[in-house]
């Protein structure tokens, strides 16, 4: 069989694989190019980006926990105007996509840094309506239906690039979540960021968090996000990125199955960093192996019972 093809396409863009690397994982882009050869990559997201630099939350700041990570790390970022002048030409020199996500406290700031980024060589904005880490802003927003509307309708305004909204599973209906952003215009939505946790110190007595809770990310959030990948797939139809506990090719093929188009690698890239190049290797092996021509024929093609 020749070589499958694994073109991904959300609105107008067209990305190389459906691979992604997750915000927050893989810094701006270029601090883990010594392990992964980042062409390969269907696209990069950036760290969250505010609009002046944030120091984020004081240490300690991540937790191991079994099957995942507890990190309350709180946007801690260089800025939008640090970022286009310093790493963004970097970047650049990348044959791959490049998705700048986008953190704010209030709704003038996400629109103010997606104005200021547009005309930028990126290639889409993913709006990061729920970050668990911070005071100002974070969930506060993404649990609100009519905030997150109006945040998407006034960040698609001003962009010229599609505007991906990023969903919190902190909710009980993540499906209406999708609804409100694709009502307002967001090309796709990210599903998900962190779930709240918490880890107690037994002999302190106290939380092992600065921020006393986190977001739980890794395998133990998959069967979660899957989940709610799947009720999205079913309910609205916009194109999805699954993101949760990937660590391998079948986790991958979980989620297309459930309805995502694309995929992002969050956690795993700290504990085995050039995962994503095997990732697709693998990805391509099972393609081959069972005769799938194109990676889209897999995208929500789960047979229920
Ligand atoms: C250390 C760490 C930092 C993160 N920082 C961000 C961030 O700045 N912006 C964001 O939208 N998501 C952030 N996330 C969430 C991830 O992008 C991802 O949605 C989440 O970790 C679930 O995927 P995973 O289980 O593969 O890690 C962060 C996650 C971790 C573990």
């Amino acid at each position: 069989m020749s070589k499958p093809d694994l073109k991904v396409k959300i609105g107008s863009l067209e990305f190389n694989n459906p691979i992604f690397v997750a915000s927050g994982t893989f810094g701006y882009g270029l601090e883990s190019s010594d392990f992964v050869d980042i062409n390969k990559l269907g696209a990069i997201v950036t760290k969250s980006l505010s609009l002046k630099p944030r120091k984020g939350n004081p240490p300690p700041r991540i937790v191991e926990t079994p099957s995942g990570m507890l990190n309350a790390i709180g946007l801690a970022n260089i800025g939008v105007e640090r970022f286009l002048k310093e790493k963004l030409p970097l970047l650049n020199q990348f044959d791959t996509k490049i998705i700048a996500n986008v953190a704010a406290s209030s709704v003038e700031e996400y629109v103010e840094c997606v104005r200021l980024m547009t005309n930028e060589k990126i290639d889409a904005f993913e709006i990061n309506v729920s970050c668990p880490n911070v005071h100002d802003g974070g969930l506060e927003f993404g649990t609100n239906c009519l905030k997150v509307g109006e945040i998407t309708q006034k960040t698609v305004a001003v962009s010229t690039k599609p505007i991906i909204i990023k969903l919190t599973p902190n909710v009980t209906r993540i499906a209406e979540f999708a609804q409100v952003a694709k009502e307002n215009g967001a090309a796709a939505v990210s599903a998900i960021n962190t779930f709240i946790g918490m880890v107690i110190d037994i002999t302190k007595r106290k939380p092992k968090l600065s921020h006393n809770t986190g977001g739980l990310s890794g395998p133990a959030i998959k069967p979660l996000a899957v989940a709610k990948v799947f009720q999205i797939y079913k309910e609205v139809d916009i194109p999805i990125i699954g993101i949760g506990g990937i660590s391998n090719y079948s986790d991958v093929i979980e989620f297309l199955l459930a309805g995502a188009t694309a995929v992002q690698i969050g956690t795993h890239n700290f504990v085995e960093p050039d995962c994503t190049e095997k990732i697709i290797s693998d990805l391509v092996k099972y393609l081959i192996n069972n005769n799938v021509k194109s990676v889209k024929e897999l995208i929500g093609k789960l047979q229920l019972f």
